[in-house]
C-alpha cells in the first residue's frame, strides 16, 4: 500500500483533519444560526460511528493525517463521541475537540479517559446576560461548569475562542482577557467570517483584528510572542510581559490560507478542502457503495487537488459557501 499525501497545486499538504460529528447545536449564536435553528441533516445521511472511524483511519493510515479535531455543530450532542475519540486516539494521532462546553461537566472525565488531548471552548463573554443575548440561551453557568470540569479532568491547557460583535460584546475584550488569565485559559479572538446561515455578515459589521488590538492595548501591553506563526492561524502576543498570552485569528483581514494544513469532513461524509469551498466530494456514497480503503483514499486525494489558493473574501466575486459553519465544522 502506498502512503500518499493530501497535497494541492500550491504545495500545501493537509495533515490536520477537522471532523464535524453533527450539524446540530444546543445554542443559537446569532453569528451562526437563526433563532429557530436549521433543517438538520436527516439521520440516515449522517455517518455512523463506524463510518466516521473508518474515514479517519483512511486519513491517518493512507494519507498522512496527524491530528484530528472533532467539531459540530456541537460535538457533545453526539452520543458516540467518547467512543469515536477513543478509537481515533488508538490510531496514534492527536485528538482535540471544539465545543461550546454545554454538557462538558458530565463528559470531561470520560473524554480524558478516552485519550482526548486538547479542547477549545467557544465563549464570547463572561457576562451571563450578554451570553444569553448572543446564544439565545440562558446557559452561561453550564459553560463555566464545563470549563472547570475539563480543567479538573486534566484536559488543559484549555483554549477559549471568542468572536466579538459590534455593539454586543466588542467592549468586553479586556474583561474577557482578564478573566481568562485569572482562570488559566488561553484566549484567542477570531474575526467573524461570512459563514452564518442567515447571510447577515458584512465587512463593516465585523470587528477587525486591528480594533481588537486597539481595545486590548488600552489596558494591557501586548508584545509579539517569539514563536513563528507557521500554519497556526493565531498570532500570539504576550500580555504585560508574560507568561500569559492572547491570540488573534485575523482570518479575514490577514488570511493565512497560504499556510493552511487543514481538510474537513462533514457529518454527512463530504470532504471539503476549505471552509469556503464551493464544491464537496462525497465519500459517504463511495463508502456505502462498497469502496475499498484505497478507493476512498484516491477520491480524497482528488478532492484536495482542487483546493483554491485562498478564501477570497475580499474578492468582488466572493460567494459565501452553501452550507453554514455549523454544517461544515469549525
Ligand atoms: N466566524 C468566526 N467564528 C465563528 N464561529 C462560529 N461561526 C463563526 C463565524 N461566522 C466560531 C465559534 C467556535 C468556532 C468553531 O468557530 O465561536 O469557536
Ligand atoms: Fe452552536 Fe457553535 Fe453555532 Fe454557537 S457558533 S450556535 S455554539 S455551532
Amino acid at each position: 500500500m502506498t502512503a500518499r499525501k493530501l497535497a494541492d497545486r500550491f504545495g500545501r499538504v493537509a495533515t490536520d483533519l477537522r471532523v464535524s460529528l453533527t450539524d446540530r447545536c444546543n445554542l443559537r449564536c446569532s453569528y451562526c444560526m437563526p433563532a429557530e435553528g436549521l433543517d438538520w441533516l436527516p439521520s440516515e445521511q449522517v455517518l455512523t460511528d463506524d463510518e466516521v472511524v473508518r474515514l479517519v483511519r483512511v486519513g491517518v493510515e493512507l494519507l498522512g493525517i496527524r491530528e484530528v479535531r472533532f467539531t459540530g455543530g456541537e460535538p457533545l450532542v453526539r452520543r458516540g463521541l467518547v467512543d469515536i475519540v477513543g478509537r481515533t486516539h488508538a490510531l496514534g494521532v492527536e485528538t482535540s475537540l471544539t465545543t461550546n462546553a454545554l454538557g462538558l461537566s458530565r463528559a470531561a472525565r470520560a473524554l480524558a479517559g478516552a485519550g482526548l488531548d486538547r479542547i477549545n471552548v467557544s465563549l464570547d463573554t463572561v457576562r451571563s446576560d450578554t451570553f444569553h443575548q448572543i446564544t439565545r440561551r440562558d446557559r452561561f453557568q453550564d459553560v463555566i461548569a464545563g470549563l472547570e470540569a475539563a480543567r479538573d479532568a486534566g484536559l488543559g491547557p484549555i483554549k477559549i475562542n471568542a468572536v466579538l460583535l459590534r455593539g454586543v460584546n466588542d467592549d468586553q475584550a479586556p474583561e474577557l482577557l482578564r478573566w481568562a488569565i485569572a482562570e488559566g485559559y488561553e484566549l484567542r479572538f477570531i474575526e467573524q467570517m461570512p459563514l452564518d446561515a442567515q447571510h447577515g455578515w458584512s465587512r463593516d459589521g465585523m470587528v477587525t483584528a486591528e480594533e481588537i488590538f486597539e481595545r486590548l492595548e488600552r489596558e494591557f501591553v501586548l508584545t509579539p510572542a517569539a514563536e513563528p506563526r507557521g500554519s497556526a492561524p493565531a498570532e500570539l502576543f504576550r500580555v504585560d510581559g508574560g507568561p500569559a498570552t492572547v491570540g488573534v485569528i485575523a482570518s479575514v483581514t490577514r488570511p493565512f490560507c497560504g499556510d493552511c494544513d487543514r481538510v474537513r469532513l462533514t457529518a454527512d461524509g463530504q470532504v471539503r478542502n476549505c471552509l469556503f469551498a464551493r464544491e464537496e466530494s462525497d465519500l459517504r456514497a463511495a463508502l456505502r457503495g462498497g469502496a475499498t480503503d484505497e478507493e476512498l483514499a484516491e477520491r480524497w486525494v482528488v478532492a484536495m487537488a482542487g483546493k483554491r489558493a485562498g478564501h477570497g473574501i475580499d474578492d468582488p466575486t466572493f460567494l459565501q459557501p452553501d452550507r453554514p459553519m455549523s454544517a461544515i465544522g469549525g
